[in-house]
């Protein structure tokens, strides 16, 4: 459903929060989420990784993706930076900024703060999750379409991010994730390079519709550059959590991706 769509087919926002909520009830509390969470938790302290592409309602999921790429057509600008403060790794993708979400999308602002969303990551975590206090890292979205096209190896500013992949190419053309789990980002002294030497890489592959929940702040992190001209566009929702709460903060790296 596109946006215009989802605006006239819901009276107000009120009525729409209040439909996305009751699915999302409805949903979770089913027994296919709720037994699959002990694993997750694991994984996920294991990993600092864990797929969760059921966490949405498959007819809700695709009105996310619907509703997304209508927003990467409107409002996507492209960058092509490096960013010093992660050892100078590339930042070379289209990118939509927070208020453009806001502005041009219906679902996705409201799922941000869905109380029913926050329940099922507070399931996986067994802590709560907490908003991103730095408003314009909420929401963000990337779109990759040309060859070398990637989000280079970077951390989190804030403890979780959830990852929605909108849309994703065959495994040949790259745009894997990659992770370093259980590193810590020194801005002043970042290492990258010597971090990579001495750690395992867990590199994933998702198809589009696939939802991920991961550590940022201590799980370093890129895209694998797409091998050719192809589309992989991604929604991110920050949040933080009981470690990142009392963290103080700077935002160099988003500030160069999504300030305009
Ligand atoms: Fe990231």
């Amino acid at each position: 459903m596109n946006v215009d769509l989802a605006k006239k087919s819901y009276s107000s926002a009120k009525t729409l929060s209040e439909n996305i909520e009751q699915r999302l009830k409805a949903h979770l509390d089913g027994a296919d989420w709720r037994s699959q969470i002990p694993a997750r938790r694991n994984q996920l302290t294991r990993e600092g990784y864990v797929r969760v592409s059921d966490l949405l309602p498959e007819d809700l999921k695709e009105e996310v993706r619907a509703e997304a790429r209508s927003i990467a057509d409107a409002a996507e600008r492209r960058i092509d930076v490096r960013i010093a403060e992660t050892s100078n790794t590339q930042r070379k993708l289209g990118s939509v900024n927070m208020r453009d979400i806001r502005e041009h999308g219906a679902i996705i602002p409201l799922l941000y703060d869905s109380k029913q969303l926050r329940r099922g990551l507070n399931d996986v975590t067994c802590h709560k999750v907490l908003d991103c206090d730095w408003e314009n890292e909420r929401m963000t979205m990337t779109r990759q379409t040309q060859p070398g096209d990637t989000h280079g190896w970077h951390w989190g500013d804030y403890q979780y991010a959830l990852i929605f992949i909108v849309d994703h190419p065959p495994i040949e053309c790259g745009g894997m994730l990659q992770c370093v789990p259980h590193t810590t980002w020194n801005k002043e002294q970042p290492d990258i390079f010597r971090i990579l030497t001495e750690n395992p890489i867990a590199t994933y592959y998702h198809e589009g519709g696939d939802i991920y929940f991961f550590r940022t702040d201590t799980t370093l992190h890129r895209t694998y550059p797409l091998e050719e001209e192809c589309t992989r566009i991604i929604l991110n929702f920050t949040y933080d959590g009981p470690d990142g709460a009392e963290r103080e903060r700077t935002h160099e790296t988003q500030s160069v991706i999504y300030d305009w």
